[in-house]
């Protein structure tokens, strides 16, 4: 695709308490903060020290709430559905009208994102390209989404939903999913090397797997870090996701 990719989004909310029925100002500050972060132009990317900067990219693919819905009626982008389940996990009955949630639309022209309340401390999950179109898309805590109402600190600036969207787009953890090894990869070459998850505020530098003298990127949406730490994707990781979007997930470029 050429230039920028812009993505249709539906968001699902379904709730059981009036709380969790979050308002449009909490969703559409979450699609900000998707464009902000997807084109780079977080202000807060400025805490990425400049030993780092180079790899800071613009990922060029934007969000909007979508405007027409699967039968072609005009739609604010937003279903809203009262169920009877307390807590869901990440066992997919939030993606199902039969077990309490909501359906998918069709996911090859929606990203679906269902907001809900998750359990267990689980503030999202994602389904990876290539996965059964009834359950694709992403799930987020409502507590974890966007930056206004019931988000909660240290996950109020809706980076749950960023790191969620790197990997419906098919990017991995930076540290590469084998624990705190230094064996595993996140098939991304200009990230560095990197033991284990990063939690809350971490110093600069971290240094894992002999990755000094800058350490580990922490900076990174798809590390574990808080909210305040999660700053930027990489050149590398904005590729993967073009090559996502030039293939698997072609289909839902506008
Ligand atoms: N636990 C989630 C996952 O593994 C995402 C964590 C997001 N971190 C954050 N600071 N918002 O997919
Ligand atoms: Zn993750
Ligand atoms: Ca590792």
């Amino acid at each position: 695709f050429p230039g920028v990719a812009y993505i249709p989004v539906v968001v699902h909310v379904v709730y059981n308490t009036d709380a969790q029925n979050i308002s449009e100002a909490q969703i559409t500050s979450q699609i900000d903060v998707l464009n902000r972060d997807f084109r780079a132009t977080n202000p807060d990317v400025s805490i990425v020290p400049p030993a780092f900067a180079p790899l800071i990219a613009d990922s060029r693919v934007e969000f909007f709430l979508a405007s027409t819905d699967p039968s072609g009626n005009p739609t604010n982008g937003i279903t809203r559905t009262k169920t009877s389940v307390a807590s869901f996990g990440s066992d997919d009955k939030v993606k199902r009208a039969s077990t309490g949630g909501h359906d998918a639309w069709p996911a090859d022209k929606y990203l679906n994102l269902w907001v809900c309340q998750l359990g267990g401390g689980l503030l999202g999950y994602a389904q990876f390209p290539g996965g059964p179109a009834v359950t694709d898309g992403v799930v987020c805590t409502h507590s974890g989404f966007g930056t206004v109402g019931t988000a909660a600190a240290p996950f109020h600036l809706g980076r749950t939903a960023t790191h969620e969207v790197g990997h419906y787009l098919n990017l991995f953890h930076i540290w590469g999913d084998d624990g705190s090894g230094c064996g595993g990869t996140d098939e991304v070459a200009d990230t560095p090397n990197q033991g284990g998850p990063n939690t809350g505020v971490p110093t600069f530098p971290h240094v894992s797997c002999s990755n000094g003298p800058n350490g580990d990127l922490f900076y990174d949406y798809m590390d574990y870090s808080d909210d305040a730490v999660l700053v930027m994707f990489t050149r590398g990781q904005a590729a993967r996701m073009e090559a996502c979007l030039d293939g698997v997930r072609r289909s839902l470029i506008q």
